[in-house]
């Protein structure tokens, strides 16, 4: 039996783009991803789509209502399926035993539970979601424990790798694709399944087939090693600032080394997203758990090196502004935690604006892709006094930046590098300060015009001559 139709349950940034791309590339397979939340199936079916993510539009629009479809009918989904993808939310445990570590997998289990519900057929389960190792272990316990005569049940793991922003991309042209299953001849028939959706469109030697534990560390690895070559990166910015050595050209010499490579070496204002923190804490706590407490230090230290990055540039902003930002109107381009996305869970940016909220500041925030609510939501999550006055969302980056002391950068957007900064520079308080926490924009040009540049990894400072003061003035 080939596979013919597939129930994708959960319809966030992970399972939406990836079952939108399987319906593109098999238009022979039925597609119906589910959600729990109605607001967000009405979405998928409406004209604005409730992730933003370049090209999905496009892929969504083609397959829609021929062989994808989006519901929030999970049970019917789920008894016509011959496959099933799990790509519910597994967020940090906020109470009880791994608190602000393990991972919470009241997401998966009730999906688990759910299936072992109302199944009249044989399933494979697939986990996409990015779960702890040994998951697919109790997703077989609920399920082998509530099965009903005849029918039978194969787990596989098959995480994701996609990055938000390069979605589409990532899983139209992935680096490999990662399936482990059972060391057993049903087992392997699963997988068998499983790679011939993928092989609609990938090459089979980039489908690499593994025992299931395998697979699932292999994923919160990937994401540890990506993490960890950021904060290795990023812990040698200050010794750049310091030195007078400039981070950038620190990377790329020693990204040139083939053994090492190039990619993900940019120093930042540290790194954001639902996965990279959420799997390095989940690694972190399955080291614990497994009396390896030197392999548990070992990446917390990722984490901290992170948090040391975000706090560091924050500390930078309020020291150059006479260390005090109190009442001082700051803008701050860019919410979301990297480029083309409107994503902004762990955004560094929500860091530093928590940072400057907390020593004053008033905030004037834009981000071409986070909607208003959601930053206010964000920065809700704290306690910090007369909120609503103090942070004021703009829809362009010049109507964010009139009147304010400082540009704070915390986003790649493409746009904050073609910006007329002349322009912004006039409509500033002086002395006008740019803080380039993504390494984008030409520090020498903004320093011409007058504006006080800082930035991540690199001594930019001089005598500048500000045009409205006319007086040297010593950075
Ligand atoms: C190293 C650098 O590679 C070289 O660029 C620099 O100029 C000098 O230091 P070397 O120490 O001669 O060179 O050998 P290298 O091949 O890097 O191995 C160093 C150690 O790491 C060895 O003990 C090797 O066995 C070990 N190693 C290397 C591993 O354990 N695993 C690996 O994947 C690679
Ligand atoms: C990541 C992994 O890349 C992906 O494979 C996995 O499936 C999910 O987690 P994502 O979080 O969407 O994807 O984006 P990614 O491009 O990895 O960026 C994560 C964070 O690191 C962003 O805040 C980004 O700005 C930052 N980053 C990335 C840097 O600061 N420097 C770099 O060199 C690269
Ligand atoms: P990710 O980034 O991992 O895709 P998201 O939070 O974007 O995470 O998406 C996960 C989705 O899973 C959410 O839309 C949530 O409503 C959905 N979900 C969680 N639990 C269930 C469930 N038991 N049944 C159906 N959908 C679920």
């Amino acid at each position: 039996m080939t596979i013919k139709k597939i129930c994708g349950i959960g319809a966030g940034y992970v399972g939406g783009p990836t079952c939108s791309v399987i319906a593109l590339m098999c238009p022979d397979i039925r597609v119906t991803v589910v959600d729990k939340s109605k607001e967000k199936i009405a979405q998928w079916n409406s004209t604005k789509l409730p992730i933003y993510e370049p090209g999905l539009e496009l892929v969504v629009k083609k397959c829609r209502g021929k062989n994808l479809f989006f519901s929030t009918d999970i049970e019917a989904a789920i008894k016509e399926a011959d496959l099933i993808f799990i790509s519910v939310n597994t967020p940090t445990k906020t109470f009880g035993i791994g608190k602000g570590r393990a991972a919470d997998l009241k997401y998966v289990e009730n999906t688990a539970r759910m299936i072992a519900d109302v199944a009249t057929s044989d399933k494979i389960v697939v986990e996409k979601s990015t779960v702890p190792v040994k998951a697919a272990e109790s997703i077989m316990h609920i399920l082998r424990a509530n099965h009903k005569p005849g029918v039978t049940y194969q787990i596989l793991s098959n995480p994701e790798f996609l990055a938000e922003g390069t979605a589409i991309d990532n899983l139209i042209n992935p680096d490999r694709v990662l399936i482990g299953g059972e060391d057993s001849p049903q087992g392997r028939e699963a997988v068998e399944k499983l790679c011939k959706i993928y092989e609609n469109w990938i090459n089979r030697d980039k489908i690499f087939t593994t025992n299931t534990w395998s697979s699932e560390l292999s994923k919160l690895a990937a994401n540890a090693f990506l993490a960890q070559r950021i904060s290795s990166i990023n812990s040698l910015s200050p010794v750049c600032e310091a030195t007078g050595a400039d981070v950038t050209e620190v990377a790329r010499a020693v990204g040139l080394d083939s053994r090492i490579g190039s990619k993900f070496l940019q120093a930042s204002v540290g790194f954001g997203g639902s996965c990279f923190q959420k799997d390095l804490l989940n690694l972190v706590y399955i080291c614990e758990c497994l009396n390896l407490p030197e392999v548990a230090a070992y990446w917390q230290q990722v984490i901290d090196m992170n948090e040391y990055q975000k706090s560091r540039f924050s500390t930078k902003v309020i020291e150059s502004l006479f260390n005090t930002v109190t009442d001082k109107r700051i803008a701050m381009l860019g919410f979301a935690f990297k480029k083309n996305t409107g994503d902004t869970r762990e955004s560094p940016a929500i860091t530093v604006a928590k940072n400057l909220l907390d020593e004053g500041a008033v905030l004037h925030i834009y981000d071409p892709k986070v909607e208003e609510f959601q930053i206010i939501d964000n920065l809700s999550a704290f306690d910090i006094d007369n909120i609503k006055n103090r942070v004021n969302i703009y829809h362009d980056a010049y109507s964010a930046t009139k009147n304010t002391h400082a540009i704070v950068l915390c986003t790649e957007w493409d746009e904050f590098m073609e910006l007329d900064y002349e322009r912004i520079y006039v409509q500033m308080t002086k002395p006008a300060y740019i803080f380039d926490g993504r390494k984008i924009l030409d520090h020498e040009k903004l320093q011409k015009i007058g504006f006080i540049v800082q930035t991540i990894g690199k001594r930019v400072s001089r005598i500048a001559v500000s045009k409205t003061w006319g007086s040297s003035t010593q950075m």
